[in-house]
This record gives C-alpha cells, structure tokens and sequence, in this order.
C-alpha cells in the first residue's frame, strides 16, 4: 500500500488592514496557503473567497511594475515577491499600508506625493553644442547611471525613510531617497549642462530637495528591491560632492573650467 506525500497545503493567520480615510482596524483571517504561492496571492485568495471588497493594488505580479508595496510584518516589501515559505506556517502574518502616505482605501494608498517630488527634480538639460546622435559617454559614466535607471517606483525607499516615515512636516522640503537619488544620478551625468543654465544641481539638492535630512541610515537601500546601493551610490557621493561646493571655492572653480574645456 502507497501512502500519499504530506499535503503541503496549510491555513495561515493573516491579519489585514481594513478602512479608509476616516480610520480602520486589524480584521483577522484564516486563509489556504499552497507550496510555492507568495504574500499577493493568499491576498488575492482572501478577495475571492472572504473580502471580495478588499482593496489591493497591483499589476505584473513579478516585481516589475511596483504597485503592490505594502507593509508585511511591518516591513516595506513588494506582496507579489514575498514568498509564504519565508514564513512559518504558525506564524500570524500582518499586512498594512504604506505608513507614509495616506490611505486611500485598504491595503491602497495615495502615492501622489512622490510624482509632486518627481516633477521638482528640473530634467536632464541637453548640452548646447552636440546634436543628436553625437552624444559620446564613457562605459563607465553609463554603468553608474544605469543602476539608478533599475528603479520600478514602488517606492519602499521613500516610505522607510524615517526622514518622513515620523515627521510628516517634512514632506515639504524633503524629497525622498528616489528623488534625491534622482538628482545625483543628472548631477554625475557628464553630458547634462544643467550648470551652463545657471542650475547647481549640488547646491539645489540642499536648498530644495532637502538633502541634509538624510542623515545615511541606509533605511532605504535596505528594502529596495531591485538592490540598488542608493545610500552608498547615489546619496554619499552627492552629499560629498554638495560638500566640496560648499566649503572648497577651489573645487568649485576646478570643475567649472573643466566643464568648459570638454
Ligand atoms: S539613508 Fe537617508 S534617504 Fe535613506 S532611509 Fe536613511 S535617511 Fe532616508
Ligand atoms: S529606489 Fe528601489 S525602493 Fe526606491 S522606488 Fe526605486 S526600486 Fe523602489
Ligand atoms: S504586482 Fe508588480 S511589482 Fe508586485
């Protein structure tokens, strides 16, 4: 006689945030969890078997599109690249919304802070002298941008950081590590003539995008998913950068003929 393997199949205790704007609370849930499924789906089960209005927004369901951060165990982590395996199946599994922004209903937020901060950063500025197709980078200066480029905007980063995830009076003049990242990555492109247009992207990064509240607890490199080193890579090198414009007139005046002499 063959005995059947052990089912892998298991009911998991979640505890999901329900309400909206006006307020909400933990509700509790049994749900089926299956070998191999991920935090998206047990939501996904719990919608059509028990929640049918529970609110979740999501898209790729493959950690490309960045639509479903949510806060899992208090952690900022995109649902659909959550594995159920990370946890034990006794263990009570809590899902909540991004903490930095304001609830729209659910697990969704309003995300709409962060496209006000995306439209701050002024664009790429095409140097004045080439045309198109006569741009020439080195490989170097490619790969150090290219990292940035990885960014699918789900913006885990930008709801770690205690820099507004606690103060919310700073949301006005502090951009974000996405944002900030944003602005070192045009600040090291060697072709942008942002300066030549009278715009100091190292001094503005300090005046209006809030630079000196980042004070490098490496929060966001932390939960990013596509592992850029935003802290190390993007936010250090700039604050160095911001710090040589600053204190050394020497530096200051070195970059600016070498500007003029490429
Ligand atoms: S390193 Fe800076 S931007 Fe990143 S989480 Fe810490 S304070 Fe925020
Ligand atoms: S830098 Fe990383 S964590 Fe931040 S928005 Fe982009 S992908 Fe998400
Ligand atoms: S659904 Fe697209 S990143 Fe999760």
């Amino acid at each position: 006689m063959t005995t059947a393997p052990p089912s892998k199949t298991y009911k998991a205790h979640f505890k999901v945030w329900r309400g909206d704007t006006g307020g909400g609370a933990l509700e509790d849930f049994r749900v089926e969890v299956n070998e191999g499924e991920v935090v998206l789906d047990i939501i996904h089960r719990l919608q059509a078997t028990q929640a049918p209005d529970l609110a979740v927004r999501w898209n790729c369901k493959a950690g490309k599109c960045g639509s479903c951060s949510a806060e899992v165990n208090g952690r900022p982590r995109l649902m659909c690249m959550t594995r159920m395996s990370v946890f034990s199946p006794e263990e009570t599994i809590t899902v909540t919304p991004l903490r930095a922004f304001p609830v729209v209903r659910d697990l969704v937020t309003d995300v709409g802070f962060n496209y006000q901060k995306a439209r701050e950063v002024p664009a790429f500025v095409p140097p004045p002298d080439l045309g198109p197709g006569e741009y020439r980078m080195q490989q170097e200066d490619v790969n150090r941008s290219q990292e940035f480029r990885k960014c699918i905007e789900c913006f885990l980063c930008q709801d770690t950081c205690h820099a507004v995830r606690d103060h919310e009076e700073n949301k006005e003049a502090f951009a974000g590590p996405r944002f900030l990242m944003r602005v070192a990555e045009l600040d090291m492109h060697p072709l942008d003539a942002a300066e030549e247009s009278g715009l100091d992207r190292k001094r503005s990064a300090q005046e209006d995008h809030g630079l000196g509240y980042c004070n490098i607890t490496k929060c966001c490199t932390e939960v990013c998913p596509e592992h850029i080193k935003i802290t190390d890579n993007a936010l250090i090198p700039l604050k160095e950068r911001a710090a040589d414009r600053k204190y050394d007139p020497l530096v200051w005046l070195g970059n600016k003929i070498r500007r003029r002499g490429q």
